[in-house]
């Protein structure tokens, strides 16, 4: 063990485990086959016991859930089917009392269509100031036929959708997400004011979406490119609507607002280019961005290597720490994305297949594996509910229960993301596994009777029991300091060091790799290997040593 100061006065999001929570099918405490406020707060000793210092919670906000909450119809009150604003403030509370933060999600870059902002500008007609909250034109051609722009949504399909009186208005997002105008005064003194509501009422962060929107050409050129990717962003400085240098005027707006209460933060999801992400992480900006290099490495240990060695220090040059995200909501499982071939684009593979491309046991010992390395490293680790759990994708939902306006807007060229969102299964019997008296809003497979979080806490060789043993030994050897030291064990190996004596090594490769002299092997992600005798590691393996 190094002799450095123990952590306690290292702010608790550097080095924290977040947990996410997407409410909608975390637990649901009344049967109508939605998760809510109620489900989440009967689960809370589940996730103390885990070990988790924060969750973040997906919006829960009045919704009309066209697009999983990130349609937020008001800022201030909490969706119905979710509970009562009294549910949240008594989840915020108690979650304390668990020593659990709370992280909310924050949706600035668009409202729902059913914000009483954007209905009095649908109702108030063209010229009327209330429009200049959105983005709201006129459009080209004959009577002004044709959008503003030519510009795409990320869900598929055109970005303007034209309103009874002719004008167009933006949404980067579904038609039911108009964009808001981040020049307009009262859209900025608006959500100062949406932080502090929150910030009152306990919350301890937020995660802001889209982080790298907000701010548009005000010139509004043509774009003339291919359609972009549906679900991407182009990672292009100063893109025509995506990472503008005029955001972080804003951001460093809302980190005046935080840094008046004491010890919060904010997250920032930013899909930029690796060499711009640094910039929402300076210090009067936020306080993290996600690292979905991570996310996007694939099963390759040099892509690992880099991705670490570049993440931490850019973090570390802003006097932040790195994230490590390997899952969320919007992307498939990593227990299945591992089991397809090197290559293989995952947000297409459930429509086009081969189904017998997926090997999903290698899937899983590689999660397994992928776990160790994410929870080993400096800096904050994320979790998507289920991770723990090692569920897969479940890629073949049936297209009657697609909820996700990925699948309508892509022409049906892509399932969405339902398939990350499919409800946890509690308990190995029960209408829903456990989930809730009903049935769930998305139907669970079958065989997820064996992968109840019930069982596998029973079970020492579990995924759950090793994301346990990882996050109680991370908090003596993972978190006790932020150095990191990369070792050489070979082209197919992920290999480093902490400054606290823990080794994590994962094998990439197809032949076992010998390991490092040590003293004792502290976990290893298959079962199988064990004492301190271990000498090798077998492919898609790994261990952490000390
Ligand atoms: C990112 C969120 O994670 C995703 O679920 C949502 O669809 C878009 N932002 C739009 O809000």
């Amino acid at each position: 063990m190094s002799d450095r100061p123990p952590t306690s006065d290292v702010p608790w999001w550097r080095r924290g485990v977040v947990y996410q929570v997407y409410i909608r099918s975390f637990a649901d405490g009344d049967g109508d086959g939605t998760g809510d406020i109620e489900g989440l707060r009967s689960r809370l000793p589940y996730l103390r016991d885990l070990g988790v210092d924060a969750i973040w919670i997906n919006p829960w906000y009045r919704s009309p859930l066209a697009d999983g909450g990130y349609d937020v119809a008001d800022y201030r009150t909490i969706e119905p089917r979710y509970g009562t604003l009294e549910q949240a403030e008594r989840l915020i509370a108690e979650a304390k009392e668990h020593d659990i933060r709370v992280i909310a999600d924050l949706v600035p870059n668009h409202t729902s269509e059913q914000h009483v902002w954007f209905q009095e500008a649908v109702a108030a007609g063209p010229g009327h100031p209330s429009r200049q909250r959105y983005h709201i034109r006129d459009g080209r051609g004959p009577d002004g036929a044709e959008p503003p722009t030519d510009w795409v949504s990320v869900f598929g399909g055109p970005a303007w959708t034209r309103l009874d009186d002719g004008q167009w208005y933006l949404h980067l997002f579904a038609r039911e997400q108009p964009d808001l105008n981040w020049d307009h005064p009262e859209v900025r003194a608006e959500f100062e004011a949406v932080f502090r509501f929150w910030l009152d009422r306990g919350v301890d962060g937020f995660r802001i979406d889209v982080a790298h929107g907000l701010v548009k050409d005000p010139d509004f050129p043509d774009l003339q490119a291919e359609a972009q990717q549906i679900l991407g962003s182009p990672k292009e400085a100063n893109h025509v609507h995506w990472d503008r240098d005029g955001i972080h005027d804003i951001v460093r707006d809302w980190r005046r607002v935080l840094d008046g209460y004491d010890d919060r933060m904010m997250v920032a999801e930013a899909w930029v280019a690796p060499d711009r992400l640094p910039l929402f992480i300076r210090p009067d900006e936020y306080h993290q961005s996600f690292n979905f290099s991570f996310l996007e490495a694939g099963w390759k240990a040099q892509t690992f290597r880099t991705v670490i060695a570049e993440g931490a220090a850019a973090a570390a040059a802003v006097d932040s720490t790195s994230t490590w995200v390997l899952s969320n909501h919007d992307v498939m499982r990593e227990t299945t994305r591992y089991g397809l071939p090197a290559g293989t684009n995952w947000r297409t593979w459930p429509i086009t297949g081969p189904a017998d491309a997926l090997d999903e046991a290698a899937g899983l010992r590689r999660a397994r594996a992928a776990a160790l390395l994410l929870l080993g490293l400096p800096g904050s680790a994320y979790i998507y509910q289920g991770e723990e759990l090692g569920l897969p994708e479940v890629w073949d939902l049936p297209p009657e229960v697609l909820d996700d306006p990925v699948w309508e807007r892509s022409g049906h060229t892509q399932k969405g993301r339902d398939g990350s969102r499919v409800p946890l299964p509690w308990t190995a019997d029960g209408p829903s596994l456990g989930f809730g008296s009903g049935e769930a809003w998305l139907p669970q497979p079958d065989d997820w009777a064996a992968l109840a979080a019930a069982g596998q806490a029973e079970d020492p060789g579990s995924t759950l029991s090793l994301y346990r043993q990882a996050i109680a030994l991370r908090r003596r050897w993972g978190a006790a300091d932020e150095d990191l030291e990369l070792l050489d064990l070979g082209p197919d190996v992920v290999a480093y060091r902490r400054g606290s004596g823990l080794t994590c090594v994962v094998n990439m490769g197809t032949e076992p790799v010998d390991l490092p002299a040590h003293r004792e092997l502290l976990l290893a992600s298959d079962p199988g290997v064990a004492g301190a005798a271990a000498t090798s590691l077998g492919p898609d393996g790994a261990v952490w040593l000390s």
